[in-house]
């Protein structure tokens, strides 16, 4: 999956990430939206971002944020942490959420 994000893919997950992501999450280091900054989010541990208050879920599920795992979040946040503070009712499109696991790979 990762391993195989072709540029057009990047693009398109930034697209995505737009449309989807961008009004409660930033990729520039620091900033915080309603969610985290997800500058660097691909190989950190779930609700590890020094500063951001998560919910105790999030913590507690210490995943590794990996394309596999963040499609698998994003596809269905609330049955993949239960009890996240995440309101995104889940992205259905597996190209889309696939996409967007390359964008957030990619960047930074
Ligand atoms: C309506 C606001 C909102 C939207 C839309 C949203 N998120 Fe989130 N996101 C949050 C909040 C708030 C949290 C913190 C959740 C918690 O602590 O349980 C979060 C957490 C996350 C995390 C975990 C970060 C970490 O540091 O552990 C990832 C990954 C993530 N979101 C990805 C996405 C992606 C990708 C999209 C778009 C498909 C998206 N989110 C859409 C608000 C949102």
């Amino acid at each position: 999956m990762a391993a195989d994000c072709a540029p057009a893919q990047v693009e398109k997950g930034s697209q995505v990430f737009a449309g989807e992501c961008s009004v409660c999450h930033s990729t520039k280091e620091g900033e915080t939206v309603m969610g985290p900054s997800l500058h660097g989010v691909v190989g950190r541990t779930s609700g590890s971002l020094a500063g951001f208050s998560y919910s105790q879920a999030m913590k507690t599920k210490a995943v590794k944020w990996e394309a596999e795992t963040i499609d698998q979040f994003i596809g269905q946040p609330q049955s993949y942490v239960p009890g996240t503070y995440m309101p995104y009712m889940g992205l259905a499109s597996a190209p889309d959420r696939e996409a967007v696991g390359c964008f957030l790979a990619k960047q930074g």
